[in-house]
């Protein structure tokens, strides 16, 4: 069995459970790499790394900023009131959570949630490895800063939401970072807008 078909729902680490492939030995091996990171200040105020949720095959992966105070506690992505918003446009997708991975930028939380971008430089060589190991189809930023890191010619992110950048290998479509939606009506509004135009190219073979 390789990585790419071993399947598992993530828990903390999400280590690839005995798969003694060369994928899988690198997944392990770079778990570990990031649970021991002390390359930049971030880990002496974190509880958790925070790497990764989804499947080892994963369809896409969603790409989101740092963890907050909900993923630092138990060391998955994606888990507080963003995570329940994100799980619910996944579900509107359609998309099995066999088909999907979440992961973010920053592999610890930053403290007061404030976004470090030379943190998030430091940090870049985990999620390149990611992947690079996972091999998606298609990558689903959540945010300005997944985005500008990722495509750094993309536009400003309200720009960009909703509207597939094929100049990436793989491909990036961009969408509002879930936490901005349930700050505001008419961001609420672009977000379903935007999953609507996602779930239209999924629909039509997108990844
Ligand atoms: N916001 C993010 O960008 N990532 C998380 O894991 C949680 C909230």
């Amino acid at each position: 069995m390789t990585a790419r078909s071993s399947r598992s729902r993530g828990v903390r680490g999400s280590q690839v459970p005995n798969d003694p492939t060369p994928a899988s030995a690198a997944w392990n091996a770079l778990v570990r790499e990031i649970e021991g990171c002390t390359k930049c200040p971030l880990h002496r105020t974190r509880t958790h790394t925070v790497v990764y949720r989804g499947s080892f095959a994963p369809r896409l992966v969603f790409v989101g900023e740092a963890p907050g105070a909900a993923e630092d506690r138990t060391g998955v992505p994606f888990v507080g009131r963003s995570g329940r918003r994100l799980d619910a446009a996944i579900e509107r997708l359609g998309l099995a959570a066999t088909e999907v991975g979440v992961l973010n930028l920053l592999k610890c939380r930053p403290p007061d949630n404030r976004f470090d971008r030379s943190a998030a430089r430091t940090c870049r060589p985990y999620l390149d490895r990611q992947l690079a190991l996972l091999r998606p189809r298609l990558l689903v930023t959540l945010g300005g800063n997944p985005l500008r890191a990722i495509d750094p010619g993309a536009p400003p992110i309200l720009r960009a939401a909703g509207a597939l950048r094929v100049g990436c290998d793989p491909p990036v479509f961009p969408l509002l970072h879930p936490a901005a939606t349930l700050r505001s009506r008419a961001w609420n509004e672009r977000w379903e807008r935007d999953l609507g135009r996602l779930a239209e190219g999924l629909r039509h073979g997108l990844a």
